[in-house]
């Protein structure tokens, strides 16, 4: 039988993302920043709707030989750049630990300062730039792949098209090397750890000078192997490469279609425990108040309908599920307008980089009588969602006097949401 679980041999890996640079190639080709003003590191420029580091984070996080992340800062950005990681995990979760440190003056230091971050049962290192955004995990796993084999250090090449010279310090060529045996190199580089770690330390110790860490392993007299890199793996360096951030990416996302569920009872008209009657609320749908309609038992304000608009929109996020965000536990949330639920999901859809464009919802009642309410319901749901009218639909339906909602012991509510990137 295949199995998804790699050999035994397979390193306990993590990544190490580098956003540690200045930028200074391209912050000194763009116009200056006002005065005073530090120009934006190109590593948190914006692409898709988040800083550029995040797309490698995501595409580190989704291979599954990655068990953990590393970000490497500019030291003074350390503080404002570890909130802003919470807050996108937090919208976009990366599912795996990380951590955050402040990098060196060098590319090579803010290596070695990742590597000393990296938890101790970490034995092996992928060292990913967060410049080059456009690395797939098809690329991450070729790599893994590489170290679960028999390799110390794997990095991804490409042969070049171009001819290279050698030149000395005049520009003056001094070498033509033979254009097959040369390739460009990329990340992520993956290293077992051990031999990478003992190979810092000796170029810190020896006044080594790289721009990649292979050249490192290479100095140490280590083999390095080389994996199939990526044309599109290019690493943002000049203005040029800008116009590659704006330019919408091959994996086109689909759309998202998100759907709720939510049951509540009604409080029977005998009821005589005060608990219970505690929990009895005015009937609200869609944020509409019901007038003449059973009370519905409820922490919060008990609306049905809202509740099932909240987990659509939280299945498009894919953020779980409305008792997950607001626990009915929570005395925070007793009585609260179901409005709140709708709008803290409706961020979520946005910060995923999604916009809702349609809802189609049924409550399912015996009593009251739903159809004079419908339309404000809509027109309700609708600006909640920040759409147009004729893009919310409520319906309203009995089940026939069968089941819960027959015996007018409760109510139900679905609700079906499609959203589109952007
Ligand atoms: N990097 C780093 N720490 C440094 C220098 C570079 O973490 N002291 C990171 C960069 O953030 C980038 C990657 O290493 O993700 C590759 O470096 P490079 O493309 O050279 O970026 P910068 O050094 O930021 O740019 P420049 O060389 O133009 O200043
Ligand atoms: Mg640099």
């Amino acid at each position: 039988m295949p199995t998804k679980s790699p050999p035994l041999s397979a390193p306990h890996l993590w990544a190490v993302l580098l956003a540690a640079g200045s930028g200074s190639r391209l912050a000194q080709a763009l116009a200056p920043a006002a005065e005073g003003a530090e120009p934006t590191r190109k590593q948190y420029l914006d692409l898709e709707g988040a800083p550029l580091f995040w797309k490698s984070a995501r595409t580190l996080s989704r291979v599954q030989a990655v068990h953990g992340l590393v970000f490497v800062f500019p030291p003074k950005d350390v503080e404002r750049m570890a909130a802003l990681v919470v807050q996108l995990d937090e919208s976009e979760s990366l599912g795996l630990p990380w951590r955050i440190c402040a990098g060196g003056a060098r590319r090579q230091d803010s290596v070695r300062l990742g590597l000393a971050e990296l938890p101790e049962d970490c034995s092996g290192v992928l060292v990913h730039d967060a410049a080059r955004p456009f690395a797939t995990a098809a690329l991450v796993r070729r790599v893994a792949q590489a170290l679960a084999g028999a390799a110390l250090a794997a990095i991804p090449g490409l042969a070049v098209t171009d001819t290279i010279k050698a030149v000395d310090n005049n520009n003056v060529v001094v070498d033509t090397p033979d254009r097959a045996s040369l390739r460009a190199v990329q990340t992520p580089q993956g290293f077992l750890l051990a031999p990478l770690v003992a190979a810092h330390q000796r170029a810190q110790a020896e006044g080594w000078e790289v721009t990649d860490d292979a050249a490192l392993m290479e100095r140490a007299g280590h083999p390095v192997v080389i994996v199939p890199g990526e044309e599109q793996n290019v690493k943002i360096t000049t203005p040029a490469d800008l116009a590659l951030l704006s330019a919408p990416l091959n994996e086109a996302k689909p759309p998202r279609t998100g759907w709720g569920y939510d049951v509540h009872r009604y409080l029977h008209p005998n009821e005589a425990d005060p608990k219970v009657l505690a929990q009895a609320r005015p009937m609200m749908l869609g944020g509409v108040a019901i007038p003449g309609g059973p009370k519905v038992l409820a922490h919060s304000d008990g609306d049905t309908l809202l509740h099932a608009l909240t987990d659509a929109l939280l299945g498009i996020a894919c953020a779980g599920d409305i008792g997950q965000l607001f626990p009915d536990t929570d005395q925070a949330f007793a009585n609260m307008p179901s409005a709140v639920f709708v709008t803290e999901a409706l961020r979520r859809v946005r910060a995923m980089g999604y916009r809702p464009v349609h809802a189609d919802l049924t409550v399912i009642a015996q009593i009251p009588k739903l159809a004079p309410h419908k339309a404000r319901m809509a027109a309700q749901i609708a600006q909640l969602l920040e759409l147009a009218p004729g893009c919310v639909n409520v319906k309203a339906t009995t089940e026939e006097g069968l089941g819960f909602t027959g015996e007018k012991r409760g109510l139900k509510a679905v609700a079906v949401v499609t959203a589109l990137p952007g």
